[in-house]
């Protein structure tokens, strides 16, 4: 589904990414990790071409990418959750997903079925999206991402500022039973414990790069590892 190969990103001079290789197959749940500005937020907005300028090769479900318009690329079948979700704040829940919905492909994900998946956000329908709790907030991105009709859901932070319990009815429910639907998954966080449940394999980046690819159980044991890149 993805195919990462000697990517770059750069901020202006500064470059973030370097030669970094990573491929996700259909059905994965990858989780991505790595301190306060290892560049987490800005692979994820790289593999959609947005944000830093980049280099090297980007397949997304088997396509060269590279230089493509954002919108051209969530088409071929990939959505993101961004950090800070990314809501429009005077509009109401069912007019953020309705928004969803105007440009998207049909398919499989409707209204409706958002609206089942995620019965609060049914409560919640006519509420302005400011005034969500932060845990609702988040799924309302959530289902605005599957609206696009996604086999590869990136989400970037979604625990973050969240309480422990929400985080977890978010990781360990929703985002867990959709994986286990058959959606593949790429999951930007700093809550180790709850990605590494979730995710069968974990990729670690530091220093502008890959530091670890392979399985959660693996990096769990490799203790001198995790303090070093991931100061637990
Ligand atoms: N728009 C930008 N312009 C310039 N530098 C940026 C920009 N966005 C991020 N950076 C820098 O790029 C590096 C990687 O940032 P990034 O946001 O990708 O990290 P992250 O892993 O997502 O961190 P966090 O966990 O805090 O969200 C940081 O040094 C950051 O300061
Ligand atoms: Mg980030």
């Amino acid at each position: 589904m993805l195919a990462l190969s000697g990517l770059s990103a750069h901020y202006g001079a500064v470059e973030v990414l370097r030669g970094l290789s990573l491929e996700v197959r259909a059905g994965e749940a990858v989780a991505l990790l790595g301190r306060n500005g290892a560049g987490k937020s800005t692979l994820a907005q790289a593999l959609f071409n947005l944000g830093p300028r980049i280099g090297g090769g980007v397949r997304v479900m088997g396509q060269d990418v590279a230089g493509w318009p954002t919108h051209r690329i969530a088409r071929l079948g990939m959505a993101l959750v961004p950090q800070g979700r990314g809501l429009f704040p005077s509009l109401t829940v069912a007019e953020n997903l309705r928004l969803a919905t105007l440009r998207s492909p049909r398919g499989a994900w409707t209204l409706e079925r958002v609206f089942a998946v995620f019965p609060r956000l049914a409560e919640r329908r006519a509420a302005s999206s400011s005034a969500l709790s932060g845990g609702e907030r988040q799924l309302l991105a959530i289902g605005r991402a599957l609206l696009t009709q996604p086999r590869l859901l990136v989400l970037d932070e979604p625990s973050e500022g969240l309480a422990p319990l929400a985080a977890e009815e978010i990781i360990l429910g929703h985002v867990a039973r959709l994986a286990a639907e058959g959606l593949t998954v790429l999951l930007a966080e700093q809550n180790l414990p709850l990605a590494l449940r979730l995710c069968p394999r974990a990729v670690v980046l530091a220093g502008r790069g890959i530091v670890f690819d392979g399985a959660s159980e693996a990096l769990r044991a490799d203790h001198s590892l995790v303090r070093e890149h991931l100061g637990v």
